[in-house]
């Protein structure tokens, strides 16, 4: 595990003020271009995938994209993605959460998910939780189970873990 850890943080690499001042944005773009550490990163995903007995990964928009897919590949899974409000085309459940300033929306194909459905929910980053939270959320309204929330990193300082335990409800939380 620390060999992969090594692996995976020398290729993230750390961008000053950016969107903004003040904040360190985690660039994952080296990773993505480096085909050891994004097949390393896709097959650990895979593996959470297997042993979660996940039916289905849910990947969130965008980055969540860029890694779920393949790890469903991986997997031998289908993938669903949970889209900002507005992108997708057929009957959707949302759900709104809070930002630090304003909210936001995600949704999901409602058709996409159901009873017979176990979930892993893949995405790069756990800063706050609102946005895993929320996909938790739509995965309970759509009948389906979530099987677990596997990430890459997690910014521990922001308390996301904390907030995201009674969402989970015992679910694995897994940040490589
Ligand atoms: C980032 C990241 C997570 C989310 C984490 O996505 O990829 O999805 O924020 O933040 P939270 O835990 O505080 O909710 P962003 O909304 O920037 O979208 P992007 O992947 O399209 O850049």
């Amino acid at each position: 595990m620390t060999e992969i850890r090594d692996l995976l943080l020398s290729r993230i690499r750390d961008v000053a003020d950016y969107p903004q001042p003040g904040v360190m944005f985690k660039d994952i773009t080296p990773l993505l271009a480096d085909p050891a550490a994004f097949t390393a990163l896709t097959d650990a995903l895979a593996g959470i995938a297997g042993q979660s007995g996940a039916t289905k990964v849910i990947g969130l928009e965008a980055r969540g994209f860029i890694l779920g897919a393949p790890v469903a590949v991986r997997a031998g899974l289908g993938f669903v993605p949970v889209r900002k409000a507005g992108k997708l085309p057929g009957a959707t459940l949302s759900q709104a959460y809070e930002l630090e300033y304003g909210s936001a929306e995600i949704e999901v194909h409602a058709e996409d998910l159901g009873g017979e459905d176990r979930v892993l929910i893949v995405d790069d980053v756990l800063a706050t939780g609102g946005t895993a939270e929320a996909s938790i959320q739509l995965v309970r309204r759509a009948g389906a189970e979530v099987a677990g929330l596997a990430v890459l990193m997690e910014l521990g300082f922001l308390g996301g873990r904390a907030r995201l335990e009674p969402a989970l409800a015992g679910a694995p939380l897994e940040a490589l």
